[in-house]
């Protein structure tokens, strides 16, 4: 039986540069042979992907912030059970693209449903073994972004909102400090990088 694969999840507000890093960690781990497996949340598999489509839709204007929640869970104990689960038991290096942090941050904290109401509804989840958060205030993630994206129900929520996202991050911080690992993201997409693959190295991970 193969050890049980590595579970690492990357955080931060939208705009905060994931997209860059999940690419430049993936050249990282195909040039030194790690096998590893991408994928996202919500989404990363063909169901979860319905439900993401559903939540992200911009028309659904009348989506109560519960029926949000369950929805982001949902997707992700799809997610989880069909792909994630998986691959770790196979001894896979998993990497997810946001995960449950996003809905504490999200749905606990900027839509105030609290932290115990997260929890509770996601309580299929398995805790990752390291969350890496892009640590880049909102408002300077969108400038970078160059505005917002006007198809994404989350992204049109308003400053306000994702300020309130950003402090939702940095209680997790407060909270799981070994686990969930703020790394500076105002410098260039080169020097995260190196600080991401030093801190999976001090863990013994790639
Ligand atoms: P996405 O386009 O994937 O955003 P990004 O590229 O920034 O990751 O859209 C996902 C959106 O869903 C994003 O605004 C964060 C939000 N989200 C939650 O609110 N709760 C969650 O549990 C997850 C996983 C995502």
């Amino acid at each position: 039986m193969s050890t049980r694969g590595k579970f690492i999840t990357l955080e931060g507000c939208d705009g905060c540069g994931k997209s860059t890093q999940l690419a430049l960690l993936s050249a990282y781990l195909k040039k030194r042979g790690i096998a590893h497996l991408f994928t996202r949340e919500p989404g990363g598999s063909k169901i979860a992907e319905e439900i993401r489509a559903m939540i992200l839709n911009k028309d659904n204007k009348e989506m109560t912030d519960s029926c949000e929640a369950l929805l982001y869970a949902a997707a992700r104990v799809q997610h989880l059970e069909e792909k994630v689960l998986p691959a770790l038991n196979a001894g896979t290096l998993v990497i997810c693209d946001r995960y449950i942090d996003s809905s504490y941050a999200y749905q606990g904290e900027a839509r105030g449903l609290g932290y115990e109401a997260v929890k509770e509804i996601n309580r299929y989840a398995i805790s990752p073994d390291l969350t890496i958060f892009l640590d880049i205030a909102p408002e300077d993630a969108f400038a970078r972004k160059r505005g917002i994206d006007e198809n994404d129900r989350m992204e049109l929520q308003g400053l306000a909102f994702h300020r309130k996202v950003y402090e939702g991050y940095r209680h997790i911080a407060e909270r799981e400090p070994e686990r969930f690992v703020p790394v500076d993201s105002y410098c260039s997409a080169e020097e995260v990088h190196k600080t991401i693959v030093s801190l999976l190295q001090q863990r013994g991970i790639v």
